[in-house]
C-alpha cells in the first residue's frame, strides 16, 4: 500500500459513555470553519459492507477471533474503499472510532490476543496510523451512568462492568505505547472545557497544515 496523504486521518476513541460522539461534530465544523474539507465516518462501518458487518458484529454472539477478525475485515474495506482515497484528495478524515477500539475492546476488555491483534494490524494498516487520537477517558463506572437509559444497549454495551475496566485500561495501554498521535481527554470534564481543549489541539494542525 503506498499512502501519499495530503488530508490528516483523526480518530475519536474511548469506552462506551466516555462522551465521543457529542465532540466529534465540533470537530468538524471547526475544521469546516477552517476552510477544511472533511468527513465523518465510523467503526465498525463506514462502507456499505462495512455496515452490514457493523450489524452482524453488534447483534450477533460469535467467538472473540471471529469479532476480531470481521473487524478488521471491515476495517480493510473501510481503508481502501473510503479513508485512503479521501486522504489523497486532501480531505480530512475523522472516525469514530478505529484500530485501537480492536484492541482495547477484544484484547483487554475480552482477553484476546494482543500479538495476534498487532499482526491484523501490521496486514491490513502496513504501518498506516491515524494522525491523531483523541482517547476520551472516563472512569468505567461513570461512562455506565451516563450510558444507562440513552439507548437500546448493543451487544458491547450489555458487558459487565469489569469488561469496561479492562477496555479502559486497554486504551491507556495503547496511548502509552503510541504518544506520538494519542491525546488523552479527560471526559469528566464539562463539555465547554473539553471543545477548549481541543480546539487547542486541533489548531495547530490547521495551521501546520497550510
Ligand atoms: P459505537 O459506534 O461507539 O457505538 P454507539 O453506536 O453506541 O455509539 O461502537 C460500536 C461498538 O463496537 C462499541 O461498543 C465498541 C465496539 N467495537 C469493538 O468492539 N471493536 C472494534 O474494533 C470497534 C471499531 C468497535
Amino acid at each position: 500500500m503506498t499512502i501519499k496523504q495530503k488530508g490528516r486521518f483523526i480518530t475519536f476513541e474511548g469506552i462506551d459513555g466516555a462522551g465521543k460522539s457529542t465532540h466529534i461534530q465540533f470537530v468538524s465544523e471547526m475544521l469546516k470553519l477552517a476552510g477544511i474539507d472533511n468527513i465523518i465516518t465510523r467503526e465498525p462501518g463506514g462502507t456499505p459492507l462495512g455496515e452490514q458487518l457493523r450489524d452482524i458484529l453488534l447483534h450477533q454472539e460469535m467467538s472473540v477471533a471471529t469479532e476480531a477478525l470481521l473487524m478488521f475485515a471491515a476495517r480493510q474495506e473501510h481503508l481502501e474503499q473510503k479513508i485512503l482515497p479521501a486522504l489523497r484528495q486532501g480531505i480530512w478524515v475523522i472516525s469514530d472510532r478505529f484500530a485501537d477500539a480492536s484492541f482495547a475492546y477484544q484484547g483487554a476488555g475480552k482477553q484476546f490476543s494482543w500479538s495476534k491483534l498487532e499482526q491484523l494490524e501490521n496486514w491490513v494498516l502496513e504501518g498506516f496510523q491515524p494522525d491523531l487520537t483523541l482517547l476520551f477517558d472516563l472512569p468505567a463506572k461513570l461512562a455506565e451512568e451516563r450510558r444507562s437509559g440513552t439507548h437500546e444497549p448493543d451487544k458491547f454495551e450489555l458487558e459487565k462492568s469489569g469488561f469496561f475496566l479492562r477496555a479502559r485500561a486497554g486504551y491507556l495501554k495503547r496511548a502509552e505505547t503510541h504518544p506520538e498521535r494519542f491525546r488523552i481527554i479527560d471526559s469528566s470534564q464539562t463539555i465547554p472545557i473539553i471543545q477548549r481543549q481541543i480546539a487547542g489541539i486541533i489548531q495547530p494542525m490547521i495551521d501546520a497544515s497550510r
